[in-house]
């Protein structure tokens, strides 16, 4: 590691002290600027603890002045080291006015004040309001706002921040003033300003209770068209929570802009939600299903913060997943409601298996509640949110949906307005309940993924079944010692007959029995039903029993979790050295042809039934990847399948009715069952036809993406030419390039260096970009597992040469794009080496963001 000299301080979740001052109120005045806004931020501060200097953070900052009380202080009376502003010596109770200056076009870590294009926008959480004015940038302090906002009125019409609009001028020299207040209190975390041209869509929602609420929805000028959709999202997400969970939005108005510069998905700041355009804009011609999809989720998820996260803000930020994990559950449900509920689950289910359980294996594995974060940003985490959510999920499942709603009832009742812990929200669903939680408990302080073993003994005489039950945990990165978790596991009894049961299982031990009785004949036992909690399963089950599950289970996540296992076991078995064609058993094609033959109505979930599991479901039940024999397998598969079923594929291809565009349930799983099936069609050499008249009559963003898809997996010639055209036709619309560059960038052949060469000097492609630059490398680490692990370790030293670029201008976004290389011990020798290699080469350069070297220390230590 290069000598480091900078203060790289990691924090403990155990070092929690409150706040030693409050803010209880802040006046900000901003005088816009591209390269020297001034920022006046006046506040009334309250002592909480005896004796303490005034702290505050502050990065990035020109300081202009510093008064108390209105006397302006000497350079002798504060401190300006490092990354703070000291003022050892202050009243019990003042006023304290900061001015301070910065420059936005400069920041391109898209954190703080920035600009988005011509327009101004900022991005606060975690850490970012500390630059823009010093503050005491934790969210355990909540203010009230007022802002005013100033700039050339002609160029900007729209000045917003949170909450109501107070006023609005225009002076005589052509500047405009706006005034908001936002009447709640608030960290300065969801502390939001957005200046700008915009198009304006505007609607407006009836609250349960009768209030109005104003709706806009701002969006780059041209663009209206493609805003109806998030819109509409916006007001079935708004319902969905007054029916759900009886809650109410609170202000008059609620506006969301959409920007093509961001570094996340969305961001919740009170009243005013900032997202990338990516998860607002979508139009039939544009957006695939996939978009539609992630549109209404995070539309809702942002929305869903109001309450938890917002209203019930967080403590410190150890305490995340309290809002994220909590939030990405409601987002969940919100989505099962208004669509494929078992798509959704399967959805969920695979982020699991693929990103989380990998992060558990890796040097980065952490708890949903992190002990130790030197960078706060790194621990947005799929364990944080996704895993997290699943904590949230069990509760449900363990307390009933009626108990955890009375739970929730209970916590946003005793702390609203508050910034509350983790240990809060279990409380108060134990309390709500009368549930005794303290083992449930665990789940917010151990990491790791938890194998569970299964098995089932049958006894014809007393009619006695006995399902085994154990749990184990490996010692992780971060923590060796692991206790036994209280773990729910749903199992549905497949009997003779059509006889189903179902059960809840809460396991409490590392072993443990449960005997069920008068069972007329030995079932077939679903495990772990819907996915009940996030664990690895290893059960004893036959082939048999699994295809059996797979066609009759009546959870259709179960179904598809069936055939997932056995697909998973046939590729050990040829890694393993068996033929490929000698481990399919007749039945399964049996099988797989009378779902093509019959589709019936749930089409999605048959063409995820006909799926092969991905390389990173696969990858995750290995301790060392069998990178080459994983790929092998799978191409072996399937070939055989779409040899098998050749004929089949065809007809039901045609077979599937195919309508002007819609995006419900039902068209959804047409096209993505037509999808599959040309998936298989592609790999026939007769198949370039067919192709090319997919793509070629495509009336909507799916099937074109579909097209391309096959082409570019089965290797046809046909890709190169529908690529070029598709890049021509998209050339200059940024959010379909991006898919351009993430189709040349998974390519599976060689040919996708010199393609990612070339797209990076594309007109539309810039480092300073990130939707850019994820499309192009993120697209290429996690999605192209042949090339990206080429065994000349060529693909190692592209994302290297990308993580340290971009290091330099957003290392928010370098952090993350790394993430790949960090879990090298996973692979072979040579693999390891090369990889170790590049690490290395991160770790010694010199100028090293805490983002990337937090990251690139914990994996080379
Ligand atoms: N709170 C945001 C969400 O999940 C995510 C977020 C955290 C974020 N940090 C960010 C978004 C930085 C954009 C940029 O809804
Ligand atoms: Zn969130």
């Amino acid at each position: 590691m290069a000598t480091d000299q900078q203060n790289r301080q990691a924090k403990s979740r155990h070092d929690y002290q409150p706040p030693a001052f409050l803010i209880p109120t802040i006046d900000l005045h901003f005088e816009l600027d591209s390269a020297a806004t001034i920022v006046s931020s006046v506040m009334q501060l309250r002592r909480q603890t005896a004796g303490a200097a005034l702290k505050l953070d502050g990065q990035h900052l020109k300081l202009l002045q510093v008064l108390i009380d209105n006397k302006q202080l000497s350079d002798a009376q504060y401190d300006l080291s490092g990354e703070s502003l000291t003022i050892p010596d202050v009243p019990d109770a003042f006023e304290l006015k900061i001015v301070t200056q910065i420059a936005p076009v400069e920041n391109t870590a898209l954190e703080g004040l920035y600009m988005a294009g011509n327009s101004y926008c900022t991005q606060c959480e975690a850490e970012g309001f500390r630059r823009i004015s010093y503050f005491l940038d934790r969210p355990d302090v909540l203010s009230e706002y007022r802002v005013t906002i100033k700039a050339a009125a002609a160029s900007y019409p729209y000045l917003l921040s949170n909450g109501n609009k107070i006023a609005e001028h225009i002076t005589a020299d052509g500047s405009r003033i706006v005034q908001w207040h936002d009447p709640f209190p608030k960290p300065c975390y969801l502390f939001a300003l957005v200046a700008g041209d915009y198009d304006l869509l505007e609607d407006n929602f009836i609250t349960a209770s009768g209030r109005e609420v104003a709706l806009q929805l701002f969006v780059d000028k041209g663009q209206a068209h493609r805003g109806d959709f998030a819109l509409q999202a916006l007001k079935r997400a708004m319902r969905w929570d007054e029916q759900r969970f009886n809650l109410e939005y609170d202000l008059d108005i609620y506006m969301v802009v959409a920007t093509d510069f961001f570094n996340m998905g969305a961001m919740e700041n009170k009243g005013l939600n900032v997202f990338n355009s990516k998860y607002v804009l979508a139009e039939t011609a544009t957006a695939t299903d996939r978009d539609y999809f992630n549109i209404e989720s995070i539309i809702g998820h942002e929305y869903f913060h109001n309450w938890t996260g917002n209203r019930v803000t967080c403590q410190d930020w150890f305490q995340l997943s309290l809002k994220e994990g909590l939030t990405v559950f409601r987002d969940q449900e919100f989505s099962a409601d208004m669509g494929s509920a078992t798509l959704c689950r399967i959805d969920a289910v695979k982020l699991i298996r693929t990103a989380q359980f990998a992060e558990d294996a890796s040097p980065m594995a952490h708890p949903i509640r992190p002990e130790s974060v030197l960078e706060m940003n790194n621990f947005y985490t799929v364990t944080v949110y996704d895993k997290g959510a699943e904590v949230i999920r069990m509760l449900q499942t363990i307390l009933g949906k009626e108990g955890f709603a009375q739970g929730m009832a209970l916590y946003l009742k005793r702390h609203d307005g508050q910034a509350a812990t983790c240990d809060d929200f279990i409380r108060a669903m134990q309390d709500a309940n009368r549930y005794d939680l303290s083992q449930f408990a665990l789940w917010y302080s151990q990491s790791g993924t938890t194998q569970l073993t299964a098995s089932q003994q049958y006894d014809a005489a007393t009619q006695v079944l006995t399902l085994t039950l154990g749990q184990s945990t490996a010692a992780t990165a971060d923590q060796s010692v692991k206790k036994a978790l209280l773990i729910p596991v749903r199992i549905e009894l497949l009997l003779s007959g059509n006889e189903k049961q179902s059960h809840l299982l809460l396991l409490t031990e590392y072993d443990q029995v449960f005997s069920f009785n008068n069972i007329s004949n030995e079932p077939v036992v679903v495990w772990l039903e819907h996915f009940s909690a996030p664990v690895k399963l290893q059960q004893q089950s036959s082939d048999d029993a699994l295809l059996h599950i797979a066609a009759f289970a009546t959870d259709g996540v179960a179904r598809w979790d069936a055939i997932q296992q056995f697909w998973s076991r046939k590729v050990a078995e040829v890694i393993a050295g068996k033929n490929a064609q000698h481990v399919l058993p007749p039945k399964l094609f049996q099988m797989m042809q009378s779902w093509l033959r019959d589709p019936g109505d749930d089409k999605a979930l048959i063409a995820e039934l006909l799926s092969l599991p991905d390389f990173e479901t696969l990858a995750e039940q290995y301790e060392q990847i069998p990178v080459d024999g994983i790929l092998s397998a799978l191409e072996q598969f399937r070939q055989i399948i779409a040899d098998r079923l050749q004929s089949d594929f065809v007809s039901c291809y045609q077979q599937v009715p195919v309508s002007a565009y819609q995006y419900d349930e039902a068209s959804v799983g047409n096209r993505r069952l037509r999808a599959l099936c040309l998936g298989y069609i592609a790999f026939q050499h007769n198949s370039q036809q067919l192709l090319q008249a997919h793509y070629h009559q495509a009336d909507n963003m799916s099937d074109t993406i579909a097209a391309l898809m096959a082409s570019q997996q089965a290797q046809t010639d046909t890709f190169k030419a529908l690529l070029a055209d598709f890049s021509q036709r998209w050339n200059s619309d940024v959010l379909v390039m991006d898919k351009a560059f993430g189709l040349a960038a998974t390519q599976p052949s060689e040919q996708v260096f010199t393609s990612i060469e070339e797209m990076q000097s594309h007109p539309l492609f810039s480092w300073k970009n990130p939707n850019r630059v994820r499309a192009l490398f993120s697209a290429f680490s996690m999605r192209n597992p042949r090339q990206f692990h080429s065994a000349d370790g060529k693909g190692y030293q592209l994302l290297q040469y990308a993580v340290a670029k971009m290091d330099a201008i957003n290392p928010q976004v370098a952090a993350r794009l790394i993430t790949p290389l960090l879990s090298w011990r996973r692979y072979d020798e040579s693999r390891q080496q090369a990889m170790r290699n590049v690490l290395q080469v991160l770790a010694d350069s010199s100028s090293l963001s805490n983002d990337v070297f937090e990251k690139v220390s914990r994996s080379l230590s």
